[in-house]
C-alpha cells in the first residue's frame, strides 16, 4: 500500500490541475463581464466557441458600437473571446 502513495498523490494533483479553468487577466475579466452583461440584450448570449477570433473582432466592433462601448472595452471583450473560443 505505502508504495502506491506517490502514485495516488500524483493522480490527485493531476485532477486538481485539470479542473482549474482558464486564468483570465484583468482586461479579459473586464471583457467577460461586459460580454455577459451586455451582449445578451438583443439575442441570447452566443457561445464563445461559435466564432473565430476574426469573426468575434468584427461582431464586437459592430455591436459594441451600438452599445456605445469605448475602444478599450471592445478590445477587452475581443481579448476575452479570443482566449476562450479555442479557435
Ligand atoms: C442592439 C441589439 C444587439 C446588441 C446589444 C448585440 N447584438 Fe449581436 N446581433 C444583433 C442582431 C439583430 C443580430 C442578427 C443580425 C443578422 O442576423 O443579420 C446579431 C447577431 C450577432 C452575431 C452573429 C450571429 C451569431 O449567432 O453568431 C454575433 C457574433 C453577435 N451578434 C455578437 C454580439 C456581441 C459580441 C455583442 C456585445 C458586444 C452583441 N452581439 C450585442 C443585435 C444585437
Amino acid at each position: 500500500m505505502s508504495n502506491l502513495m506517490p502514485l495516488i498523490i500524483l493522480i490527485a494533483l493531476m485532477l486538481v490541475a485539470c479542473s482549474e479553468s482558464v486564468q483570465l487577466n484583468a482586461q479579459q475579466k473586464q471583457g467577460k463581464k461586459i460580454f455577459e452583461s451586455l451582449c445578451d440584450k438583443c439575442h441570447n448570449l452566443i457561445p464563445p466557441s461559435n466564432h473565430t477570433d476574426a469573426e468575434w473582432a468584427k461582431a464586437v466592433n459592430l455591436y459594441g458600437t451600438k452599445l456605445k462601448l469605448q475602444q478599450s472595452e471592445k478590445n477587452a471583450v475581443i481579448d476575452y473571446l479570443s482566449l476562450v473560443n479555442d479557435k
